[in-house]
């Protein structure tokens, strides 16, 4: 078989500090009820004063590295997926080369927001199918908390902190990413944005429409990609921002409930960070068996969107 990419490990890291519905009842004009059957969301944690990304960026990787799963030095390249840097330059990867002790890899950020796990995927894999390197890792850590206005209650209850770290290596075997796509289309951009030192702005009902058609397209297409069906799939992890857009997409591809993983009522919309703190939960909750098939889609501002098909 010709060289393919395999997801080799998922580690993830969030905040310690827990903000519930019945804490976002007191800062704003919102109750429990409204936010769990609109969203689904319990709960989300958010970095304290003096955390930053990079912190649970970092814890999320030497999981990897302590549990035994990876080598780090077998690490070629680190490549970071986030919408929160801590600065302009340098880079949140260049950070962490050195915090991890990577001194010397070549690591830069990258910005797709919401799929930034896709994204980054998809760069391992063209990395590595093409020679450049055997061993990738991908960081996708959001500190979401720092950029959403606390008193928009459209907005604030959204969100949540947390970054997921993977590994992607060199494969000879058919445990590989099957197929992969990811797409953006600017022309949806003040839908959901960022301007520059402010705050999330954006439009729900919009957001939402999108968003479950661009997803089913995608997976549709990953789907074919690989040429599978959804009955061939043991497990689909969508990115975690709405149970009812996920439930939509889950409709749409006739996707049964037990085959679709739903972390979102513990950590909200960690953006780029959500498919793999997924994955790691799925995967402890043993419903990521070796071998099987997995679905992955995504959808983030930009607007972006991606999707795969692994075998585990
Ligand atoms: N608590 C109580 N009421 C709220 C509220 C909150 N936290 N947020 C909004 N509302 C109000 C609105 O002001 C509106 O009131 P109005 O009718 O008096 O104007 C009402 O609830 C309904 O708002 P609407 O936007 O129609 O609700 P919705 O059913 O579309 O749900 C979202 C809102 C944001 C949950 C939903 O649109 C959504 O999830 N969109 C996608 C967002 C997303 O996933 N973004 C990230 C993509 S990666």
């Amino acid at each position: 078989m010709s060289v393919g990419a395999r997801l080799a490990g998922v580690r993830f890291s969030v905040p310690s500090k827990i903000l519930t519905n019945a804490d976002l009842e007191k800062m704003v004009d919102t109750t429990d009820d409204w936010i769990r059957t609109r969203t689904g969301i319990e709960r989300r944690h958010v970095l304290s004063e003096g955390e930053s990304a990079t912190d649970i960026g970092m814890a999320a990787a030497q999981q990897l590295f302590s549990d035994g799963k990876i080598d780090k030095s077998s690490i070629d390249a680190l490549i970071v997926a986030t919408a929160t840097p801590e600065m302009l330059f340098p880079s949140t990867a260049c950070i962490l080369t050195h915090k991890l002790g990577l001194n010397g890899v070549p690591a830069f950020d990258f910005s797709a927001a919401c799929s930034g796990f896709l994204y980054g995927l998809s760069i391992a894999k063209s990395y590595i199918e093409s020679g450049t390197f055997r061993s990738i890792l991908l960081v996708c850590v959001e500190a979401l908390s720092r950029i959403v206005d606390w008193k928009d209650r459209n907005t604030c209850v959204l969100f949540g902190d947390g970054a997921g770290a993977a590994v992607i290596t060199a494969t000879e075997d058919d445990r590989r990413i099957r197929s992969i796509l990811i797409g953006a289309d600017g022309q949806y951009q003040e839908y959901l944005y960022v301007p520059l030192g402010g705050t999330i702005a954006m439009s729900g009902r919009d957001v939402f429409q999108v968003a479950c058609r661009k997803m089913t397209e995608a997976a549709t297409q990953a789907l074919a990609d690989a040429h599978l069906t959804i009955d061939d799939i043991d497990l689909v992890i969508p990115h975690q921002a709405n149970t009812r857009i996920i439930l939509q997409v889950a409709k749409q591809l006739r996707i049964p409930e037990d085959k679709l993983f739903v972390n979102i009522q513990s950590y909200g919309n960690t953006s780029a960070a959500s498919i793999p703190i997924a994955y790691r939960e799925a995967e402890l909750a043993g419903r990521v068996k070796p071998g099987a098939n997995l679905l992955f889609v995504a959808f983030g501002g930009g607007f972006t969107w991606g999707s795969a098909v692994l075998k585990v």
